[in-house]
């Protein structure tokens, strides 16, 4: 069993490297940011309920955010542990684990300025079925505009526009930022809690992949 909760601002590369330890360790990756698309693609209520907030950069609120995440960890893929990508993302949030008594082992943190990321998320491209991240420079993919492995085109995500992205980073800085320094100290008082373990997120992918995944092993 291992669960491990991948912490970052937008675009500092989370998704990314979700997919690499989910393969590495065949647990799957828990995005609740590809959950929620998918719920506005399907016009589900909470898709609904989801689309003002994101499309404005804010945070969907606590209480719907648990009750997914809830959901999602009782099926049976989960049994080996996951990967949480993009949660908690408030202090309330990382609260609901403790409470639901879901241990944590690993928390990684991916850090990256400011400044690098307005241009990351705007070369960004996802293939929306496998929540599958390229990038126009940076990553790209053997085709352009498709996917590797499915041969499905390649989207633009709805929140990648550079005003949104400065709202969602001003979010980050005042709501989700400052759980770095809740599981660093977590970390440090031992017992049950998770290692909490930093990585520079401005390295190329590859550095990134086998820093994270030579600890975690
Ligand atoms: P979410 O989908 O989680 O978005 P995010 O946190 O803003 O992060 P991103 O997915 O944009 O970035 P990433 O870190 O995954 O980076 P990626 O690997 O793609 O959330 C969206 C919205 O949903 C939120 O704004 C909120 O409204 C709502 N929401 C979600 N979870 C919630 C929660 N728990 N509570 C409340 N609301 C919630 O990489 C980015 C780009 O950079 C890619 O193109 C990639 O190829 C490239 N790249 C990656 N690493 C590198 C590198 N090392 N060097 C160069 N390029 C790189
Ligand atoms: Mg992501």
């Amino acid at each position: 069993m291992m669960r491990i909760i991948l912490l970052g601002p937008p675009g500092a590369g989370k998704g990314t490297q979700s997919q690499f330890i989910s393969k590495e360790f065949g647990i799957p990756q828990i995005s609740t940011g590809d959950m929620l698309r998918s719920a506005i693609a399907e016009g589900t209520e909470l898709g609904k309920q989801a689309k003002g907030v994101m499309d404005a950069g804010g945070l969907v609120s606590d209480d719907l955010i648990i009750n997914l995440v809830k959901e999602r960890i009782s099926k049976p893929d989960c049994a080996n542990g996951c990967i949480f990508d993009g949660f908690p993302r408030t202090i309330a949030q990382a609260e609901a684990l403790v409470d639901a008594d879901i241990k944590i082992d690993h928390v990684v943190e991916i850090s990256v300025p400011d400044d690098e990321i307005v241009s990351r998320l705007s070369g960004r491209r996802q293939h929306p079925a496998s929540g599958r991240v390229y990038h126009v420079k940076y990553n790209p993919p053997k085709v352009e505009g498709v996917d590797d492995e499915t041969g499905e085109p390649l989207i633009q995500r709805d929140d990648a526009q550079e005003d949104t992205i400065r709202d969602r980073l001003k979010t980050y800085h005042d709501q989700t930022a400052m759980l770095g320094g809740f599981y660093q100290d977590k970390s440090k008082a031992g017992g049950d809690a998770p290692e909490y373990h930093q990585f520079d997120g401005t390295q190329d992918i590859d550095v990134v992949k086998e820093q994270i995944l030579s600890t975690l092993k």
